[in-house]
């Protein structure tokens, strides 16, 4: 079985991407680490909850709270996009509370997980990168003891959604982001926002995802009512890459840890993350020549079989 570590920031996306996860077969979920990003840390661990609970597997997968804010510089979040609660304003009396989080700390977890399952484990990761930042401080060997590292975040042609050029989740954590990629020398795959753009859901698939009659169709459909609207306005037709339809984000790196033969074409490039610019501070770097001081390619995201990553997202809601 195929054990997946996930550390979000439960907006719409993650959402998606976690019920692709917990759909899967032959995947065990080991933990939900939680971050700061889409929205608020608590909201980003209420809605992992939420997720879990509308999959039945509350008792199943245990969630940890992580980092409340980037290791340096302002706090952002998407509130626009994902809604003031981060899960498209559609709250659920029945709620899980957050009394149900594990005592122990995200990061704390993800290194004895990852120490308990040694070279067993993907970790997706489809937030900002702090606790990934600080775990691998803390544990250095971290990278060597995974199978696999999989980034939703950065940008490949400095096509911003965030900032002029920075992708939302290494803008919301740019050191965190620089020192992922810089040290963790694990296989690394990125689902970068260009990639993911190019790789969109037409809506026609969406409207039959939503259609099926099962809880989970009916839970999606409440809260990504909000992000659908929100897609169509003006402002986010701006940054619409190559046609239209929706991008679930973070499901395609969710996916690729799952099964990899869903890449159809990738690139292997040296990464980085710029950290000073004024426009620039957050956008991912290629580093074609392999100049910088860490060789360590990441394999690039480029195209996904999009007739099979449906399929994996039709049985999430199923
Ligand atoms: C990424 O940022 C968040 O808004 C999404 O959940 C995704 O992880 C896209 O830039
Ligand atoms: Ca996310």
């Amino acid at each position: 079985r195929t054990k997946l570590i996930l550390d979000v920031d439960t907006g719409v996306d993650d959402a998606q991407g976690i019920m692709l996860a917990l759909a899967a077969p032959h995947v065990h979920v080991l933990a939900i680490t939680c971050t700061h990003g889409n929205t608020a840390l608590d909201n980003s661990c209420r809605n992992t909850l939420r997720v879990l609970q509308a999959c039945g597997k509350l008792d199943v997968v245990p969630v940890y709270r992580g980092s409340a804010e980037p290791l340096l510089g302002r706090v952002f979040q998407a509130s626009d996009f994902h809604g003031k609660d981060g899960l498209g304003d559609a709250p659920d009396p029945q709620a899980p509370g957050l009394d149900l989080l594990q005592a122990e700390g995200a990061v704390e977890a993800l290194l004895r997980l990852v120490k308990e399952n040694p070279g067993q484990v993907n970790l997706v990761a489809t937030g900002p990168l702090t606790n990934l930042a600080l775990a691998v401080k803390l544990d250095p060997s971290l990278p060597e003891k995974l199978k696999g590292l999989y980034i939703m975040g950065g940008n490949t042609e400095s096509r911003g959604n965030t900032t002029v050029c920075g992708e939302f989740n290494f803008v919301a954590d740019p050191e965190a982001a620089c020192i992922v990629l810089e040290r963790f020398r694990c296989p690394t795959f990125i689902a970068g926002w260009e990639f993911s753009c190019r790789n969109k859901l037409p809506w026609s698939f969406c409207d039959e995802w939503l259609a099926q009659d099962t809880e989970k169709a009916r839970f999606m459909a409440k809260i990504f009512k909000h992000t659908m609207e929100m897609i169509k306005t003006p402002r986010y037709q701006k940054e619409l890459v190559a046609g239209s339809g929706f991008s679930s984000c973070d499901s395609y790196a969710i996916a690729a840890a799952i099964d990899g033969s869903i890449l159809t074409e990738t690139e292997d490039v040296v990464v980085s993350v710029e950290l000073e610019g004024r426009n620039t501070r957050g956008m991912m770097v290629l580093d074609y020549m392999e100049l910088l001081k860490h060789k360590h390619k990441a394999t690039i995201m480029k195209k996904v079989d999009l007739d099979k990553f449906k399929r994996m997202m039709m049985d999430a809601l199923k």
